[in-house]
């Protein structure tokens, strides 16, 4: 072409928990058995069932003809008056409708966020990263992603010396990104954690960005601290949704709550581009913002919630009396979310395999395992598709030297939970065995 057409940071974009399932489809169509999918956190698609009432809200909300039209670009003003109201009775943060911007889903709040980023400043970000993120940081840049590690031997929690170290001595870091309760590692990070992320911001002028779509789905005792209980002045964005929480991923619905924006004409100027650039699509999806304040005050609201967060609490003692049993590996229990993260401490081989019966299935799987450029970890999860029909993600694909793989707390038979997680325990001892057993 006589111009290059190319995006500067298209080569960060990359998104495993959904470009494994095209191997996976093939793998279902030659077997002609079905995929365990434990890949992709949609609950619905799990199977969790929407409560009668809720459907109810929802039937009744259709018959409104306001519902089919645009809504305001910043979202509909009782819904934010709604939300902002909910947030100030909780004594956090004190905001206004006017401090909420409602976006097509997080991931376009994400793309806009990072997107309207001066190309220079940079964000910070966990690792393990959530790659909607890291993806859309890394792209706006066209750099790899700038992280901070979260510690498989300390409960994934992050390396503070290294988060400090890394802004005090890069100065093009001008955000800090947590994501709490955390994907994908299930972590909830306590308060005095949370308190140290935002004197480094104070120290440093930077700006916070929570994403906070697990905030009401813990299973730790305590739940987790909202950055609005501790942002004292310091300019940030907290991102909520309703994709896990009612769960309705299919709405494409969430937003942004901006705290302190008035205190700092940059930031001012950097949420106004945001809020622009949401006016140039002029607004996003009306019915599931019109529904929240009645689905979110119905008496059986909380019920809902608590119910679900038990839910996920017994799925996590369910793995870790599998995963205890199995050596070579650490795995911290999640306490929130409903992410799992299997990381493999001793090391993999490229000649480990697991045994597949299916010719064809193991002829394709040896091909695509043949690539040298695939990470050690990515061999496993493919053996894994190829020989139980179980489908994770590679830990390696959320920017991180770990390897590993994340999988959910999704499934909501209790037989079949065990048997998928008792199958990959044994194919993991069979992996790190076979090099004796095949060679
Ligand atoms: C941490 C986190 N943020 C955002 C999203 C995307 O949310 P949405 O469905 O609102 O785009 C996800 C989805 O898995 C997520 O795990």
């Amino acid at each position: 072409m006589r111009t290059n057409i190319v995006h500067i940071g298209a080569t960060e974009l990359s998104y495993e928990i959904r470009g494994i399932v095209s191997v996976a489809e093939k793998i279902e169509k030659i077997t002609e058995k079905p995929i365990i999918w434990e890949n992709i956190g949609d609950p619905v698609q799990k199977g969790t069932k929407i409560p009668l009432w809720m459907k109810e809200i929802i039937q009744n909300a259709v018959q409104n003809d306001e519902v089919y039209a645009y809504s305001p670009t910043k979202g509909l003003k009782k819904t934010r008056e709604f939300l902002a109201e909910k947030l100030n009775k909780e004594g956090y943060a004190q905001i206004d409708p006017e401090d909420i911007i409602f976006f097509n889903g997080l991931g376009d709040a994400v793309s806009k966020i990072y997107g309207f980023l001066r190309r220079e400043a940079r964000v910070i970000g966990p690792s393990p990263a959530y790659p909607t993120h890291s993806s859309a940081e890394a792209a706006h840049s066209g750099y790899p992603p700038i992280t901070y590690k979260l510690d498989p031997d300390r409960n994934w929690m992050p390396d503070l010396d290294e988060l400090y170290n890394k802004v005090k001595y890069n100065e093009s870091i001008a955000g800090i990104m947590i994501i709490n309760p955390d994907n994908p590692t299930g972590a909830v990070f306590p308060e005095e954690i949370l308190m140290e992320i935002v004197s480094i911001a104070k120290k440093f002028n930077l700006f916070l960005i929570s994403d906070e779509i697990y905030i009401n789905m813990t299973y730790n005792g305590k739940g987790a601290v909202p950055l609005s209980k501790i942002v004292d002045n310091v300019p940030a964005i907290s991102l909520k949704g309703i994709s896990k929480e009612f769960p309705w991923p299919g709405a494409r619905c969430g937003w942004i709550e901006i705290y302190n924006h008035h205190k700092k004409p940059m930031f001012e100027n950097y949420i106004k581009s945001i809020l622009n650039a949401k006016m140039l699509e002029v607004s996003s999806t009306t019915l599931p913002q019109y529904v929240i304040p009645e689905i979110m005050t119905h008496p059986e609201y909380k019920n809902w919630i608590n119910e679900r967060n038990q839910f996920y609490k017994k799925r996590s003692e369910m793995l870790f009396e599998i995963f205890s049993k199995v050596p070579g590996i650490t795995f911290n229990p999640p306490k929130g979310a409903f992410y799992a993260t299997i990381v493999f401490n001793e090391p993999l081989d490229k000649k480990m395999k697991l045994e597949i019966k299916h010719p064809v299935v193991r002829q394709y799987i040896e091909e695509i395992c043949s690539n040298p450029n695939l990470s050690n970890d990515q061999r496993f999860v493919y053996y894994l598709l190829g020989a139980k029909n179980i489908c994770v993600v590679p830990l390696s694909t959320f920017v991180t030297p770990l390897q590993g793989f994340r999988c959910t707390l999704l499934e909501q038979d209790d037989n079949r939970f065990i048997e998928t997680y008792q199958t990959i325990a044994d194919a993991i001892v069979e992996y790190y065995n076979s090099i004796k057993v095949y060679v």
